[in-house]
């Protein structure tokens, strides 16, 4: 099979060097990371990918799955969605559709990548919007295939529900029932308990320890697993959106009050297409053609990308918007994942999560994260959160507690590694434990340090190795660091460790992977062909686990 690369990446290999299409791919990528042409960077196997080789397309809830198209050379998640779909070309509708995912299989819209995309080709999930990091180009590209599909009597898709094609809130209508608390479809409810900063003054970041009480919730968890929880808008962006429009607050929904909706139902951010195609039908002239580009995903006066729902109706002064109709246009709220950074061994009934809240500004409004602010500010001791469990499918300790772990996890991403630590340490596990942490500056963003040093004195850390970014005139990363100790790094890998990364899914993730082909390469003493396949059996064997968003 040929291999196609993504057309950005010109192809540095000779065509007839000896290598498979997935090394020539990451070989590839390799190279124009390192020779700056291209900003994908490589093009690695995923832990999924290397799965959808061995396995074939999956076939989730039974979907009807066209034919085995072998590889997925479009699931990395710093390629961009133009190049995925060139790279998905040929390729059955299932997969294309799996082509336009956001490729970083988070969990967000319930299953992976390949579940969700084969899902929605075989008609048991109509919602198209799901795919959280892949946001309105992803839902975009998903609608239009799914209108070619409908419009392809040939392809065989099986029988399904008919089909919302603009996005809907509604859950899958075949469902298998599950207990509350499993899925994003069946929440329950935590509780909030308190939050505790966990930078301290004078740092540039705000990142929160989050307590929940599951005490009667049913909710139960592994380390590794993600927590899904629905937020609340912000009261003010509410009342600014209640002022625009005009409405009373108490203007009734069905049950509820407008205000209500506005609240918990609606995403706020960003302007869906439909609402700029509601807005097209209730203007003229110009303001009715910009309008219309928009909905078509067009960016008439560059600004596209800063239009939340409230700037977007300030975008169109005095359009007057029925509050049901405006309803039905924006998308249904999200619910937001979490790294779990606690046990149940040593937390019982409880849960902690880690979460830096986002804020910013455009044109002198302030923005801000709708989950993060929410934990951040908006709730306090006793509120009742709609909260699950998202199983994580590749992130678990392994199951021999004898076996060495190697965790990378910058920021927030050290969130399940506390929990891994906390989890071997109350049930005895004698295996190593190295954790690489990384964050802009020591004095301020050392999260969990007492308790590090603590674990440390214990040798329940075998070993902690920090990275701090901004301390120095130059950027130092926790990859820079574990270059400085490859050959102990390798040691560990030689004697079976596993290794788990967790954090930014953009840059973070490869070049940490990049950092550790290094190390086999040098420290191993392999060729660099050797250690990329070194790096690929490590996951292939499940050794390699990455969580990251
Ligand atoms: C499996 C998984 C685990 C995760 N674990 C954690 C974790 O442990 N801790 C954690 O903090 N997060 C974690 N996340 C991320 C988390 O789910 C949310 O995405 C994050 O908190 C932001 O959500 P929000 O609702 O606050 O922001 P949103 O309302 O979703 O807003 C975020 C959006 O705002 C925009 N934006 C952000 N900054 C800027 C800017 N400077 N300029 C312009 N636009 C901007 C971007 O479009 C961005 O997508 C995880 C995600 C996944 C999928
Ligand atoms: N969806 C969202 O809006 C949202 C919300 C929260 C977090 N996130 C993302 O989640 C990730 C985690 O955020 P966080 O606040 O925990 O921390 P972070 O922003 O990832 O920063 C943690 C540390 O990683 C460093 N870093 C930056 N680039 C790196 C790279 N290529 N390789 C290794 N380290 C690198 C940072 O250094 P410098 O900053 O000094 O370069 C910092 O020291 C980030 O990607 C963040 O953007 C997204």
């Amino acid at each position: 099979m040929t291999q196609t690369l993504p057309l950005q990446i010109p192809s540095i290999l000779p065509e007839n060097a000896p290598f498979t299409p997935a090394q020539r791919a990451w070989l590839n990528g390799f190279f124009a990371g390192y020779l700056g042409l291209d900003r994908s960077g490589v093009k690695a196997l995923s832990p999924e990918e290397n799965a959808a080789v061995i396995a074939g397309v999956p076939s989730a809830g039974g979907a009807p799955v066209e034919e085995d198209d072998g590889e997925a050379p479009w699931h990395d998640q710093t390629i961009p969605i133009d190049e995925r779909m060139k790279l998905a070309e040929g390729r059955p509708t299932a997969r294309r559709m799996m082509a336009a995912m956001a490729q970083q299989d988070c969990g967000q819209c319930g299953s992976s990548c390949a579940e969700y995309s084969a899902s929605i080709f075989a008609k048991s999930e109509p919602r198209l919007n799901l795919c959280v990091p892949g946001g309105k180009e992803t839902a975009r590209m998903l609608k239009k295939l799914y209108e070619e599909m409908e419009a392809e009597p040939a392809v065989k898709t099986g029988a399904g529900p008919a089909i919302a094609v603009l996005a809907e809130a509604t859950p899958k209508a075949d469902a298998a029932p599950s207990l509350a608390g499993t899925s994003r479809d069946n929440p329950s409810e935590a509780m909030f308990r308190a939050r505790t900063l966990l930078n301290k003054p004078g740092s540039a970041k705000e990142t929160w320890h989050v307590e929940l009480d599951l005490a009667g919730s049913g909710i139960d968890y592994a380390v590794g697993d993600a927590f899904g929880v629905y937020p609340k808008n912000d009261p003010k962006l509410v009342e600014d959106m209640l002022h625009t429009l005009g409405v009373a607050p108490d203007y009734a929904i069905s049950d509820r009050t407008f205000r209500q909706v506005l609240t918990d139902s609606v995403s706020l951010a960003p302007a869906p297409d439909s609402l700029f195609q509601l807005i097209s039908y209730i203007t003229g002239g110009d303001r009715r053609q910009k309008a219309k580009q928009l909905a078509d995903g067009g960016d008439p006066d560059r600004d596209a990308e800063t239009l939340d729902v409230l700037a977007a109706l300030q975008k169109f002064p005095g359009i007057k918007v029925d509050p049901e109709a405006l309803i039905e246009a924006l998308e249904p709220m999200q619910p937001r994942l979490y790294s779990i950074s606690s046990s149940l061994k040593t937390h019982p009934e409880a849960v902690t999560l880690t979460i830096d809240a986002v804020r910013y500004e455009i044109k002198g409004r302030k923005r801000l994260g709708v989950a993060s602010t929410f934990f951040a500010e908006r709730t306090k001791p006793g509120d009742r959160l709609k909260a699950y469990v998202q199983k994580a499918a590749h992130f678990s300790l392994p199951a021999d507690p004898t076996t060495p772990i190697i965790m990378i996890g910058p920021g927030t991403g050290v969130a399940p590694f506390r929990a891994f630590l906390h989890d071997r340490m109350a049930s005895g596990a004698t295996g190593r434990n190295w954790l690489f942490f990384g964050h802009q500056r020591r004095d301020t963003d050392f999260f969990y340090e007492d308790e590090f040093v603590d674990m440390k004195a214990k040798n329940v850390l075998t070993r902690l190795s920090l990275a701090w970014s901004r301390d120095t005139g130059e950027k130092f990363y926790v990859q820079d660091r574990m270059r400085q100790v490859g050959r102990d790094l390798w040691a560990w890998l030689a004697e079976g460790a596993h290794i788990y990364v967790c954090g930014d899914a953009k840059k973070m993730a490869k070049d940490v992977e990049r950092a550790l082909v290094d190390i086999v390469a040098q420290h191993g003493a392999r060729s660099l062909d050797e250690a990329i396949a070194f790096v690929g059996n490590l996951k292939k064997q499940d050794r390699y686990h990455q969580d990251v968003y």
